[in-house]
């Protein structure tokens, strides 16, 4: 009875605080080394994207890091940089100057440390010319210098040759790292060859294992292939290996959230390609998880528009609870995308994701969707909207705070803007001859800006207390 009467007080906090002025914005307050392009369209569809900006926070809550890359490989004789970049917690502006990774590809995950941090990105190992190898590495910087850099994928590890799809270079994937010092690299790969034969031009998924001194860990689940064919990934840690990592689709299984091929294919439950961050949040230090993506209602036939699921897991390896929990039903006219979770504490996270009012071919972008969900996945309350703030980095725990990376600009999810935004890869792949290469220089940015919402204003405490004394009883 008191327990009850507890959680009705607390879900009608939810509801009072709960509102854009939980936004907190601390709009172009980072200054950038060096441009920075943040639109790219999707492969196959050529939809656009918000570009990730990878974001961590150290253990000890002092330091926060931004990285992002420099250029862009569509744009010919572009430099390859990956900028790291030290943050104040409180303002977000750069403390110091930005460490530059000479030749690195992409940014494609982040762990901050009390003395620096691990970048996951890749490089062009090749040395002739006739053949590509775009190779993962994770490097370690203490105190702006590198401590070591340990590749994670190619012969040196795998049992085929695998690296990033050729000539183009995504690297979809991200970085995680343990209370017990240990790193895990998941990311999507592609084979060039080698055994067994006919390999090349397949793939899949590959986890690493690095301790904290750059070593690789031979685990049962280290540098195995789980899904073949899976685009979008998600990865989290635990306490011990295997940290889990749902995929979002696989050759032989359907596609999470009833996705259309092509959809599966470049990821879009997960985000698209690039995407496949903070869509996997552990609650606390718990072993517990919610994975948060976009869905299409099952038998619905593939033109019904997108909705956002979320999905206790109730351990690193089992599904948990009622099942995928509808966030948001889906509507006739409305198409939601880019959905995020990340936990407030071990009770309760926040979900987000955008929305587009969709007439036949065309979208128009109506906002971004706060919303607090309980530890089971269901929402409490109603969600918020932004039409100004969005999500296009790591969500990360800042002090009580939620706080992520995002670019002050004007935001067109239409397809029709992407050309305008400059130019994206063509594909090989591509089956609809969506793909091209526009004449027009890609559009640059040099500041970034950061938000973040309060935990109190999710009445996240209140439900923390109650949590807690459930399960003490
Ligand atoms: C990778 O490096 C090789 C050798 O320098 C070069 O020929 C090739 O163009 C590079 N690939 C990309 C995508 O930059
Ligand atoms: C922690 O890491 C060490 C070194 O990699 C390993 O030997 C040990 O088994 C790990 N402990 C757990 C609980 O996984």
């Amino acid at each position: 009875m008191l327990i009850l009467a507890t959680f009705l007080c607390a879900a009608a906090a939810v509801h009072a605080a709960w509102s854009e002025a939980s936004l907190e914005k601390h709009v172009d307050v980072l200054e950038l080394a060096a441009p920075f392009v943040p639109v790219v369209g999707a492969e196959w569809f050529g939809t656009p994207h918000h570009h990730r900006t990878p974001f961590a926070v150290s253990p000890d809550g002092k330091s926060a890091y931004l990285a992002y890359l420099e250029g862009n490989h569509f744009v010919a004789g572009a430099k390859m940089c990956v900028h790291v970049q030290k943050l104040s917690t409180e303002t977000f502006k750069a403390e110091g100057a930005a460490v530059a990774v000479d030749g690195a590809i992409e940014a494609s995950g982040l762990v901050a440390h009390n003395d620096g941090f691990a970048l996951f990105t890749h490089f062009n190992t090749t040395t002739t010319t006739t053949s590509e190898y775009h190779i993962p590495h994770i490097v370690r910087y203490k105190a702006s210098k590198q401590a070591w850099r340990t590749p994670v994928g190619g012969t040196t590890i795998l049992q085929f040759d695998a690296h990033m799809r050729a000539n183009k270079g995504n690297l979809d994937g991200d970085l995680a790292f343990n209370e017990n010092s240990t790193y895990a690299a998941y990311y999507r790969t592609e084979y060039y060859g080698g055994a067994p034969a006919g390999a090349a031009g397949h793939g899949g998924d590959i986890t690493a294992y690095v301790d904290a001194n750059g070593a690789l860990i031979a685990s049962p689940y280290a540098a195995q292939q789980f899904c073949g064919h899976n685009f979008g990934i998600a990865l989290a840690p635990s306490r011990d290996i295997p940290f889990p990592s749902p995929a979002s689709g696989a050759w032989d299984y359907p596609a999470i959230g009833a996705q259309r091929t092509p959809e599966m294919f470049t990821a879009e439950a997960f985000g698209g390609t690039r995407g496949s961050y903070s869509v996997l949040a552990r609650l606390g230090v718990t072993e517990l998880y919610l994975v948060a993506w976009i869905a299409r209602p099952e038998g619905k036939g593939e033109d019904a528009l997108r909705h956002v699921q979320v999905t206790p897991l109730k351990s690193k390896k089992e599904v948990g609870g009622a099942g995928p929990m509808d966030v948001t039903l889906a509507k006739a006219d409305t198409d939601c995308f880019n959905a995020h979770v990340a936990a407030f504490g071990d009770a309760g996270a926040l979900v987000t994701w955008e929305e587009a009012t969709v007439k036949g071919e065309a979208s128009a972008y109506t906002g971004t969707r706060f919303q607090v969900v309980d530890a089971a996945g269901k929402a409490q309350g109603a969600p918020f909207v932004s039409e100004d703030v969005f999500v296009a980095g790591d969500i990360r725990k800042v002090g009580e705070k939620l706080c992520w990376p995002y670019v002050q600009m004007k935001w067109d999810s239409d397809k029709k803007a992407t050309a305008a935004y400059g130019p994206y890869g063509s594909d090989t792949w591509d089956p609809f001859g969506t793909a091209k290469l526009a004449d027009t220089p890609a559009t640059t940015v040099k500041k970034m800006s950061f938000a973040c919402v309060k935990a109190e204003g999710a009445g996240a405490k209140r439900r923390r207390g109650r949590f807690e004394r459930r399960h003490m009883l």
